[in-house]
């Protein structure tokens, strides 16, 4: 029997869009039949590289003039609510980059878009995938350190303001490291702890590092943020773009559980701490523990596609809403920040 291929469009060619065509050009099922973006030569070579057979500048006029079943958004964050409203609109199936929007209005307005079209809206959380923190959720899971009561998450840089100058314009992404690489953070963290809801956050913010180093930079380049779990858990975090510490690169998460703890750091991309801490009959009997393979961008792609193949049944379970209760999160973190005050959740 014959698969009919799934037509997928890619918006944007850089190194996020890159990750896509690679993901989609891996699966038998899916045909890439246009890519839009803006910089003609990259364009060029990526449609020579993937065979694709039309591009263009513009993400408007991909979706007016190409059938498509899907389409994957790997823009300027502020480009994501506009592009995936649009396709849902058509009735095409969304895989946007993380974070779903550069504010909670345009998160909101996206699920309710993917509700209305029944089609699928996918956020991509490609750090979850990693094979330390499949391990981590593992260990989690298999209850053997018990119930976690406390969480410390990060990702943090010495000197790490994206290159592309749009990250650092809130206008464009609507906010600094909290919003790049803490959605990241706040989505593993989450995800390994159950997926608790959020009570309440206290947060704050710097941008002493940044508005030095780049013109027109106008978001955070630190962000501390104190999340009470309405479980009871407690979660810390702190991301950063620049600082004057100790690595170029590190993300961890540490955990604190009724029988036992964990600590995961990751140093320049390695692993360099992964340790499980428990007692057994009173003896310390702490090991390190063995990361598992590594997904990403793949992964999330191929999954997307399960998703879309699932048919309505799948469709109406993949609407966004995973990516929007992060936006909430970091919303209420901004305007903790802002305030000066602890913010509840709704
Ligand atoms: N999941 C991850 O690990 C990861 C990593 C990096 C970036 N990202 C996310 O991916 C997105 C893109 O990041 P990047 O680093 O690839 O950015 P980038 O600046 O390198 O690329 C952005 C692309 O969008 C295109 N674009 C802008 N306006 C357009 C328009 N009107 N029509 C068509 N194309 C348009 C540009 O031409 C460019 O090709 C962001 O949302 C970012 O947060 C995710």
């Amino acid at each position: 029997m014959t698969v009919e291929k799934i037509r997928v469009g890619v918006v944007g060619a850089g190194w996020a869009g890159q990750q896509h065509l690679k993901g989609y050009a891996a699966l038998p099922d899916v045909e890439i039949v246009a890519l839009a973006a803006m910089e003609a030569d990259q364009v060029a070579e990526l449609q020579a590289e993937y065979g694709i057979p039309t591009t263009f500048a513009r993400w408007e006029d991909m979706l007016e003039t190409v059938e498509l079943d899907a389409v994957s958004i790997a823009t300027p964050t502020f480009l994501h609510a506009p592009v995936a409203i649009a396709a849902l609109e058509r009735g095409t199936h969304v895989l946007t980059e993380k974070p779903i929007a550069a504010g909670v209005d345009d998160a909101r307005r996206m699920v309710e878009a993917s509700r209305a079209s029944g089609r699928v809206l996918q956020v991509v959380f490609n750090h979850r995938l990693r094979g330390d923190i499949a391990e981590l959720s593992r260990i989690i899971e298999s209850g053997e350190l018990g119930t976690p009561y406390v969480a410390k998450a990060g990702w943090s840089r010495r000197s790490g303001i994206p290159g592309s100058g749009w990250f650092a314009r809130k206008e464009l992404s609507g906010g600094g490291p909290l919003l790049d690489l803490g959605v990241h953070v706040i989505d593993y963290a989450l995800h390994l702890l159950g997926e608790p809801e959020v009570a309440t956050v206290s947060a704050s913010t710097y941008a002493e590092l940044g508005t030095k180093a780049m013109e027109g930079f106008d978001v955070e380049d630190i962000a501390l943020a104190f999340v009470r779990l309405k479980n009871g858990v407690t979660l810390t975090l702190e991301t950063s773009w620049d600082s004057f510490s100790r690595h170029e690169n590190v993300y961890w998460m540490t955990v604190y559980g009724t029988d036992g703890g964990a600590e995961l750091r990751v140093v320049d991309y390695e692993t360099s701490e992964f340790t499980v801490f428990r007692n057994e009959g009173g003896v310390v009997a702490d090991y390190d523990a063995t990361p598992g393979e590594n997904g990403g961008h793949d992964q999330v792609v191929a999954e997307f596609v399960t998703a879309i193949r699932g048919g309505e049944t799948e469709w109406v379970k993949h609407d966004g809403s995973l990516g929007l209760r992060r936006a909430e999160v970091i919303d209420a973190c901004y305007r903790s920040a802002e305030s000066g005050h602890e913010v509840a959740l709704a």
